[in-house]
Parts: C-alpha cells; sequence; structure tokens
C-alpha cells in the first residue's frame, strides 16, 4: 500500500487541520520513530559505543536533510529545538539587545508576538508593527517608513496560519538588509511545501516546525542561523564534549543544543524530509494548490460564506478561512465534528493581529486547512457538508 493510499484508521476520518499539525504521516515516520526507540536507543555524542555512534549518525542525517531542504550548505548551523516557538524565542532572545527596535508584521504568530511583548514589556527593546491588508499582504510602504536608528531586526512570517497569505520575501529581506537590519523568517507553515533557498535570499534565522508541513512528529523542529550570526544560547548545559569545563561550546551546533535531542522524532523527522525528497517540493506544492484552489471556488458559491485571503488560482499556502453569514465561528467547527466528522480549527488562531487586519476579530473563523494526503473526494464530502450547514444559518 502506498503512503497515498494508507489506511487512516482513526474514528475521525476527515482531517482539515494541517496548519497546526499534519495528519496522516507518511508510513515510514511511524516505524521510524517507534524503531527508534525500541531497538536504536543511544544518547548522540555522549559515549563511545555502536547505539551512540548510530545515534549521531542519525541526528547528522536529518541535520544534512533540513540543510539540504533549506539550501543551506553547512548542515552545523541548523539547531534543532522544540518546535517554531522554541526557536523563534532562541532566535529573538538570543539575539536581541537592550535598546533594540524591533519590525514585525501584523500576520505573526503568538509565537512570535509573545516573546516580543516580553521584552518591551521588561524594557528591553521597542518594537513596530508592519500593517497587512485585509487579505494580508505586508504594506510596503509602512514597512518603508518604520525603520528607525535602533532597528535590529525585522521578523516575517513567510506565510500566514490565518490566510495563507505568502509574504513577498524578497522585497522584504532587500529592504532590511540595505539598512543592515537582520531578518527572522518564520517558516512553520511553509517549510516543506514551499521552496525555501535560506542563503540564496540570505535570510539570517528561520525557524521552523518539524510536525506540518515536513510530515514529522510532534517535538520537532528547528533554527537556521546564518554563517557570520552569533546567538546568546538560552539554554546551556551537556552536550558530550569539552566536559572538563563549566564553559558551555561556543562551536555550533552545540553552543545552541544543550541536552538529549528527541532521537525518535527526529528519527521520524528525516522519513519526513525522505518522503518530501522522494515525492518532490514541486508535486506536493501542485497538489496542494488544486486541492486549495478547488476549495476556494467551492466554498465562493455557497451563499453566506465569506472567504479572507488569496483567492483560489493565487499563490498561498495551502489554508482557507472563512465566516458563514454571522454564525459563531466555534460553532461551526462543532456542528463539523460532530454532524460530519470533519476536524478543523476555529477561532482566532494564535494569530490575534492577522485577524484585526482581516477584520474578523475577535469572533475569528473558521479555518480550513488541506494536506498533501487530503484527496479531490474529501473535498466534496467537506463542501457538500457546508453547503448543508449553510441553509441553517
Ligand atoms: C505561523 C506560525 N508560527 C509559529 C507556529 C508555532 O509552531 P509550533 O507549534 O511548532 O511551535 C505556528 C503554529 O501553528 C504557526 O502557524
Amino acid at each position: 500500500m502506498s503512503d497515498k493510499q494508507q489506511d487512516n484508521s482513526c474514528s475521525h476520518n476527515y482531517y482539515f487541520d494541517n496548519a497546526a499539525t499534519s495528519w496522516p504521516k507518511p508510513e515510514s515516520v511511524y516505524r521510524a520513530a517507534e524503531l527508534q526507540m525500541r531497538q536504536a536507543c543511544g544518547n548522540p555524542g555522549r559515549s563511545g559505543h555502536t547505539r551512540t555512534l548510530e545515534a549521531d549518525r542519525l541526528i547528522y542525517r536529518t541535520r544534512e536533510a533540513v540543510a539540504g531542504l533549506l539550501k543551506v550548505s553547512d548542515p552545523a548551523r541548523i539547531i534543532f529545538t522544540l518546535n517554531a516557538t522554541d526557536a523563534l524565542n532562541m532566535a529573538l532572545k538570543g539575539l536581541l539587545e537592550p535598546g533594540d527596535h524591533v519590525l514585525y508584521t501584523a500576520m505573526e504568530h503568538n509565537s512570535v508576538l509573545r516573546p516580543l511583548g516580553r521584552l518591551r514589556r521588561d524594557g528591553i527593546i521597542t518594537t513596530t508593527m508592519v500593517p497587512c491588508s485585509e487579505s494580508g499582504d505586508p504594506d510596503l510602504d509602512a514597512l518603508e517608513n518604520a525603520y528607525q536608528a535602533g532597528t535590529r531586526l525585522l521578523v516575517i512570517n513567510h506565510a500566514s496560519n490565518v490566510t495563507g497569505t505568502i509574504a513577498p520575501l524578497e522585497k522584504m529581506i532587500k529592504s532590511a538588509h540595505t539598512r543592515g537590519v537582520k531578518v527572522l523568517i518564520d517558516a512553520a507553515q511553509t517549510a516543506g511545501s514551499l521552496e525555501i533557498n535560506a542563503e540564496g535570499l540570505g535570510i539570517d534565522l528561520l525557524a521552523f516546525t518539524g510536525h506540518k508541513s515536513l510530515l514529522g512528529p510532534t517535538g520537532t523542529g528547528g533554527l537556521y542561523v546564518r554563517r557570520d550570526l552569533n546567538l546568546k544560547p538560552l539554554r546551556e548545559g551537556g552536550t558530550g564534549s569539552q566536559s572538563e569545563t563549566d564553559i558551555h561550546p561556543e562551536s555550533m551546533p552545540e553552543r545552541l543544543e544543550a541536552g538529549t535531542l528527541n532521537n525518535s522524532g527526529l528519527a521520524g523527522l528525516l522519513e519526513g524530509l525522505r518522503f518530501i525528497e522522494q515525492t518532490g517540493l514541486a508535486a506536493i506544492g501542485e497538489h496542494e494548490k488544486e486541492i486549495r484552489s478547488c476549495l476556494y471556488n467551492e466554498l465562493e458559491t455557497i451563499p453566506g460564506i465569506k472567504l479572507y485571503g488569496p483567492k483560489g488560482e493565487d499563490p498561498a499556502a495551502c489554508i482557507v478561512s472563512f465566516t458563514l453569514n454571522s454564525a459563531d465561528s466555534g460553532e461551526i467547527g462543532y456542528i463539523l465534528e460532530s454532524s460530519y466528522g470533519i476536524l478543523c480549527r476555529t477561532g482566532l488562531h494564535c494569530a490575534p493581529l492577522a485577524h484585526q487586519a482581516i477584520s474578523t476579530f475577535p469572533g475569528g473563523t473558521v479555518r480550513l486547512s488541506p494536506g498533501y494526503f487530503t484527496t479531490r473526494a474529501d473535498i466534496d464530502y467537506l463542501v457538500n457538508a457546508l453547503k448543508k450547514i449553510a441553509k441553517l444559518t
């Protein structure tokens, strides 16, 4: 049975919440994570026995695979973290110094807004939000006017987890770099589904998560740190190297990776990355584009539904957000699950400013996020369910 046809036996078969975490995973991901724990368990870098060395190789191969996907020449610049949130905290708190000014877009997730809010409330940094349009596009003129003498960093959500809107990275990075401002990309919604050339774009820092489009287990993610950039570590401790001293190693990746890594998670992540490589990022992107545009175009015909973000044929992450007349989004989500077995996410999606930008604050939207394993038949089922629900509102 191919991964595309695998038996996804679960009480709910209509999964439209891939932007939260992807499901199903390729069969090889489940197997590798389990096998790592059962048969190949060793602590990488901590001693010289066979299993330790095998765990070392596994971690290195995973680092290499991420570096390959993100077009990074030195795998040591890829740091493994718990998730994108952990990586974003590591980037923000490891880079920013007292007096720094930070720019961020209105489409940022709370995993950026909250660490920035903490640093701001503690009097360490000042911040300016770059507004976004109703479709979620950053206002590039406002960006040009937002730089200040102390601006150190621009944070960009590569693709909105509310609307799927893709930020114009090239233009925004150029705008920042012209002024000597560093750029942090939140690629939580794009790593594994859109092409990212981290070195080609000159990205300084990029946070990714392993459990969404990279198809790996939860508890995996990471941070790419550009070659000439040194972050203050948030954590120090055991690395298995230079054990004689209480000074944490300076060399990467140990500088930012303290403590035992999530080996079984990373074993699963490696298989997710291999699946993506074998399938081809272009083929994954093509399928997701087709599925999204089909969903968007079908929903557009349902009376009472209002759609947000890029139109059906426009480039976007595989996300469609909508409201239905004045119905409560949580109630629509409840009916979808309880009557049709359809799982999705409703509300503010940890992105309150994005909802303010698209005028859906505080009620939020119903977010449908298909994935690579979503079929045309799944979309038809969902659309028919929504047609019936729309008649009730
Ligand atoms: C845009 C964006 N950034 C960051 C995150 C946080 O990801 P994680 O749950 O892996 O920390 C998410 C998760 O939904 C997201 O959509």
